[in-house]
C-alpha cells in the first residue's frame, strides 16, 4: 500500500475511532477485524492516542492503523513515529501538507470547496478526505464535482451514518466513506466489544 486511493479501497468505511481510555485501542482494533473491517483510523483527539496507534500497530498487525485529526506537522511526525501507516488531515495548509509527504505514509487531507481540492490536485494528491461532508453539501456535492474534477476520488466524513452511506457509496468518485457510527463512545466506555463487531459486520456489508 503506497498511496491515498490505495487506502480508500481497503474498507467501504473507514472507522474514525476515539480512544479515551488506552486500553480499549486493541480490543475495538480486534473487533473492527473480526466484523470484517480491516483498517482503523485512531484520531489524535485524547492524549493516549499515539500510545492507542503504537499498541494497536504492535498487537494486531492483521489491521492497518492510521492517524486521524493530524492538524500540525508535529503531529505528522508523531504519527509516523508511533507506527501509523497512514494520515488523515480534517483539512490542509501547507505545513501540514509538506510534512504529511516528508513521512512517506499514504496520507488523506482534508478539503470542503473545489478551491481547496484543486490546491491539493496541484500537489500531486488524488484522494482525499471531503470534511465536514453532511455540513458541505453531503452526496449532492460530491455529485456535482465529479464532472470538473474527474481525476478526485474522495473519502466523505463527518455526520455519515449508516443509511446514509449508501447515497455516498453510490458515487464514481467516493472510494470510502468514513464515520464514528462503529465505534459510539458508550460502547467503547461500556466495553462491549461484541456490539462493535456488529456494527463492524454491518458497515463491511455496505459495498
Ligand atoms: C472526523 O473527524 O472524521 C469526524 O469527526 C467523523 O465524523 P462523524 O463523527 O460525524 O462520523
Amino acid at each position: 500500500m503506497t498511496t491515498g486511493t490505495d487506502l480508500l479501497a481497503l474498507s467501504p468505511v473507514m472507522p474514525v475511532v476515539v480512544i479515551d481510555d488506552v486500553g480499549d485501542a486493541v480490543p475495538t482494533a480486534r473487533a473492527l477485524l473480526a466484523g470484517g473491517i480491516g483498517v482503523i483510523e485512531l484520531t489524535l483527539r485524547t492524549p493516549v492516542a499515539l500510545a492507542a496507534i503504537e499498541r494497536v500497530a504492535a498487537d494486531v498487525p492483521d489491521i492497518v492503523v492510521g492517524a486521524g485529526t493530524v492538524t500540525s506537522p508535529e503531529q505528522a511526525k508523531q504519527a509516523a513515529g508511533a507506527g501509523a501507516k497512514f494520515l488523515v488531515t480534517p483539512g490542509c495548509t501547507d505545513s501540514v501538507l509538506d510534512a504529511a509527504f516528508a513521512t512517506g505514509l499514504p496520507f488523506l487531507p482534508g478539503a470542503a470547496t473545489v478551491s481547496e481540492a484543486m490546491r491539493l490536485a496541484e500537489r500531486g494528491v488524488s484522494a482525499l478526505k471531503f470534511f465536514p461532508a453532511e455540513a458541505s453539501g453531503g452526496a449532492a456535492f460530491l455529485k456535482s464535482i465529479a464532472g470538473p474534477l474527474p481525476q478526485l476520488q474522495f473519502c466523505p466524513t463527518g455526520g455519515i451514518t449508516a443509511s446514509s452511506a449508501p447515497s455516498y457509496l453510490a458515487l464514481p468518485n467516493v472510494g470510502c466513506i468514513g464515520g464514528s457510527w462503529l465505534t459510539p463512545a458508550k460502547l467503547l466506555a461500556a466495553k462491549d466489544f461484541a456490539a462493535v463487531e456488529k456494527l463492524a459486520a454491518e458497515a463491511a456489508a455496505l459495498r
